[in-house]
């Protein structure tokens, strides 16, 4: 036998091989496949080796060579086999995977709801031209109190309406019940004129319910210059309220008491039916220029507080304060 009929019968063999492996679909199918081409004794591979003694001498060394190597691609492709037919027979009869259908894509996840009113409102307030500012949530006295107005004997600073923490025994510190605060922190660090905000948690020793939450959220404002009026704090509240809450919103400014504003407002935005208290808002008291080291004589400022969960609240029709704080996705996946 020449070298190229016996290299051509190898190769239809071979062919011969993959194509009744890929057919055999169970255990015994393949086994017999096997049989027949990998079989020791009759296999067809062993009646073509068998032929070897007559490929002519010369050839016998590239011969065997080709030899070895459709063994072992037989070998491989009856493998492969074994592996198809255990995994789709391995119970569960699971189908092929189809490599053409597209992919599942990852499921993709957003901004908390507050974290996405806090944005909003910041670019709000960023359009009047108010500028962000920030400060610490565990406050000294003097941040939260005393420069604040709100002196020594004052009922809001009791340790039971308050979460003073002990972080050592130099200066009591609390965790800030108020971003006014950061009105403090600000106007002792540069000159007026000021005009800011500045979003952030406050704490208070609260029970939890619809409407309350021990830590929630502010947006304070600070704006402080020459000839500063009442009127342009209610512009400004106004403006803002119909920005975020839409321009039929009503808003009602009722007199109150703040230490830190003389006079005092609290801002009511009406909400299904009834009047419902957002923040306070003042003119800055005489005293906290003061105590900044501004002269009262000089410059005034308005200042304002509102609750940015209840703005949300309003806003997405939320009955619930602890919805926000349950991390449940059903309800953050609506925003
Ligand atoms: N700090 C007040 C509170 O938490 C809210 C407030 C009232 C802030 C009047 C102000 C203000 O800036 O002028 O209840």
């Amino acid at each position: 036998m020449s070298l190229s009929e016996f290299v051509g019968q190898l190769d239809a063999l071979l062919e011969a091989a993959i194509e009744a492996f890929n057919l055999a679909h169970t255990e015994d199918a393949l086994e017999e496949a096997r049989i027949s081409f990998l079989g020791a004794k009759s296999g067809r591979l062993k009646t073509v080796q068998k032929q070897m003694g007559s490929v002519a001498a010369d050839d016998r060394k590239a011969a065997g060579q080709r030899l070895n190597e459709v063994k072992q691609l037989v070998q491989d492709a009856f493998e492969a086999a074994c592996a198809r037919v255990q995994s789709q027979s391995g119970g569960t009869a699971q189908p092929a995977i189809d490599h053409s259908l597209p992919g599942i894509a990852a499921p993709r996840g957003h901004l908390h709801p507050l974290t996405q009113t806090i944005n909003e409102l910041k670019e709000i307030m960023g359009r009047l031209g108010f500028e962000v500012a920030e400060g610490p949530e565990v406050e000294d006295e003097r941040h939260n109190f005393d420069a604040l107005n709100i002196p020594a004997e004052h009922p809001a600073r009791d340790p039971l309406d308050n979460f003073y923490v002990n972080v050592g025994p130099a200066v009591p510190m609390l965790l800030r019940s108020q971003t006014s605060t950061v009105q403090i922190r600000v106007m002792e660090s540069r000159p007026w004129p000021i005009r800011i905000i500045s979003l952030g948690r406050v704490y208070r020793p609260d029970t939890a319910d619809a409407t309350h939450y021990p830590m929630f959220h502010q947006m304070e404002g600070l704006l402080i210059d020459r000839h500063v009026t009442m009127a342009d704090l209610k512009s400004v509240l106004r403006m803002f309220a119909s920005s975020y809450l839409g321009a039929d919103v009503h808003v009602r400014f009722r007199p109150s008491f703040f230490p830190f504003t003389e006079p005092s407002v609290e801002a009511d935005f009406w909400w299904n039916g009834n009047w419902v208290e957002f923040g306070g808002a003042g003119m800055v008291d005489p005293n906290v220029l003061s105590a900044v080291g501004y002269d009262p004589e000089e410059v005034s400022g308005f200042a304002f507080g509102l609750g940015i969960e209840r703005l949300c609240m309003r806003r997405h029709n939320v009955t619930d304060i602890r919805e926000f704080y349950r991390n449940d996705v059903r309800f953050l996946q609506q925003f």
